[in-house]
């Protein structure tokens, strides 16, 4: 059987992605082979494919993080043909081990997961890691004590796919969401999701000062850098600023004032977690589920395998928003 695959190559000192037709066998090992129906594009994927990034870490390999299909064979007593699975995220997959950017994928029986009821194989990986990203960080506002009451959400990297999931569900709670975003046309896309102001990347803070005007009482922070150094400044007392994401950079600066004079907390979210301790979280995202975002629709939105590298070069210049899901023919 041949089927086609993007693959990550290394030569010289440039990282290049072609489509190369493949068969079972030069794939990586494992004991479940799937027939791939929808693969999700993360931001960290589209800087594999497009070679920007420092993401893959064995070459030649093939990228993508997330995946869902049909069992089209397997050597595993846990899976057995024409089961409907995924396998999202880990250490390994698409990143050292050949990934989801393919027709056909081969993965250890271990990475893989039936797909949980409420879930069909598309909306498995359209919400994926994004959503579930954004529902750990949500839960963790929740958890650190920050309700509706006690003003607005500042949510970064707004037109992303983890921040429009974040926009939705928290406004979905009752919180008043601020959007932020580079983007000045979307005011409409990000309104018609949830968010109840929409300010520019710049418009966080207003001025340089250490401390700035305390203006949020949460907020979730997609992309590092600048951005989530103004927020720190801009945070009211007892703030919470969960942050996932470096699309503007893997540093920030602060001063310590806003720790020790207003007891602003900074909490790092790696939702990287193994598949059997994403169940809760998949439960509160699934049909009916209180994290269901209302406006899944809007938010994602499929393209063909054949677009997936020039969708990617439009990642990574800036210019996509939602969450794009490949659909293998
Ligand atoms: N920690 C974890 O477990 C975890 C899990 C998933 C994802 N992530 C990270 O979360 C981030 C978002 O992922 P995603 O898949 O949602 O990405 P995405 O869909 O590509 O969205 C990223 C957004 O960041 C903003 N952005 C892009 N370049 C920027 C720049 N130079 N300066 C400031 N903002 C910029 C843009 O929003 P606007 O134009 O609206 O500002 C863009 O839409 C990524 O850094 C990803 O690696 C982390």
């Amino acid at each position: 059987m041949k089927f086609n695959a993007v693959r990550l190559f290394s030569e010289g000192n440039r990282r290049v992605s072609r489509v190369v037709e493949q068969s079972v066998d030069d794939l990586d090992p494992g004991e479940v082979v799937i027939r791939a129906q929808f693969a999700a594009v993360n931001y960290k994927d589209a800087r594999a494919v497009s070679g920007a990034g420092n993401v893959i870490k064995r070459f030649p390999c093939i990228p993508g993080i997330e995946v869902s299909g049909v069992v089209a064979a397997s050597a595993s007593p846990d899976y057995r043909e024409g089961d409907r699975v995924t396998v999202q995220g880990g250490q390994e997959f698409g990143i050292r081990h050949d990934g989801a950017f393919s027709e056909v994928v081969r993965v250890p029986a271990a990475w893989v997961a039936r797909i949980p009821p409420g879930f069909d194989a598309y909306d498995v990986v359209a919400l994926g890691i994004g959503a579930y990203t954004s529902a750990v960080a949500v839960e963790e506002l929740v958890r650190r004590g920050v309700t509706p009451d006690q003003g607005p959400v500042a949510i970064t990297g707004a037109t992303g796919g983890c921040s429009s999931f974040a926009i939705d569900m928290l406004s979905g709670l009752g919180y008043t969401v601020v959007a932020s975003t580079g983007k000045s046309g979307e005011t409409a896309y990000l309104k018609s999701i949830g968010a109840h102001e929409v300010i520019g990347r710049d418009a966080i803070a207003t001025s340089d000062k250490p401390l700035d005007e305390q203006r949020w009482a949460g907020a979730i922070d997609a992309v590092g850098g600048k951005p989530l150094s103004d927020l720190l400044r801009t945070m009211k007392k007892r703030g919470v600023v969960c942050a996932f994401g470096n699309a503007a950079g893997e540093a920030f600066t602060s001063s310590i004032y806003p720790f020790i004079l207003r007891s602003v907390s900074l909490a790092g979210i790696n939702a990287n977690h193994p598949v059997a301790r994403r169940e809760t979280g998949w439960m509160r995202m699934a049909k009916g589920g209180d994290l269901r975002p209302r406006h899944l629709d809007r938010i994602c939105f499929e393209i063909p395998f054949a677009g997936l590298k020039d969708y990617c070069e439009d990642v990574i210049a800036g210019g996509i928003r939602g969450r794009a899901v490949v659909r293998f023919g």
